[in-house]
């Protein structure tokens, strides 16, 4: 297995991302996708609460997986690796990210949204990669018409994907698992409705073929 291979830690149909602006609802937030049957999160480094968060995670729930998202430059990867993180994830890929999660001592989930985006990561070994935002950027056309000339590369499509269209997404060979917040919502997260979020999680477990 290629260090950059994520495909052995992301188990579920769907990884829930989710933005916490408190630190403390990381802990019975992944409780609840666990209940749900979720075993995989990622959380994003868009608030100053997403470090703290991945370390009460990775220090308190010890059967979830945590993928740390929003990675935008090689200090977010330090930072997320010296926080736990099982892998790390980006939005999109510049040449110097690209290595620096190459050399991280996690696998990487790398975001791409172009045919010469996608064949550069895989030519660096990254066999996963995210496609994102995946509704802004042709969606399911995108991915069928990219399987027969890329048919070595699987797709975490991400951004826009919801529990309407997901499982259109799923039945496609070159997609590995999707990613999404509808799961977790930050109004869900605020008010607390823990209940909700592992509804959803149930729902989004059900997705698989
Ligand atoms: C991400 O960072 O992957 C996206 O913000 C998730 O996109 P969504 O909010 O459209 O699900």
């Amino acid at each position: 297995m290629l260090l950059s291979d994520p495909t052995p830690l992301i188990t579920g149909p769907v990884v829930p991302v989710v933005t916490l602006d408190r630190a403390a609802d990381a802990v019975p937030l992944a409780r609840a996708l666990l209940a749900g049957g979720l075993s995989v999160m990622e959380i994003t480094l868009r608030t100053p609460a997403a470090l703290e968060a991945v370390r009460a995670v990775v220090a308190e729930v010890a059967d979830m997986v945590v993928g740390v998202g929003t990675i935008v430059k090689p200090l977010d990867v330090t930072h997320a690796v010296d926080a736990g993180a099982d892998f790390l994830v980006s939005p999109g890929t510049p040449a110097n990210l690209a290595r620096a999660l190459a050399d991280a001592p996690v696998p990487a989930l790398p975001g791409c949204a172009t045919v010469s985006e996608a064949m550069a990561l895989a030519a660096l070994g990254f066999p996963v990669l995210k496609f994102f935002p995946a509704e802004a950027s042709g969606g399911l056309r995108w991915l069928n018409a990219v399987a027969e000339p890329l048919p070595d590369i699987r797709f975490c499509p991400t951004g826009g994907v919801n529990g309407n269209n997901a499982a259109g997404y799923l039945a496609l060979r070159n997609v590995l698992a999707v990613g999404g917040s509808w799961v977790a919502p930050a109004q869900a997260i605020a008010a607390g409705d823990l209940a909700g979020i592992t509804a959803r999680a149930r729902a989004a477990v059900a997705l698989r073929r």
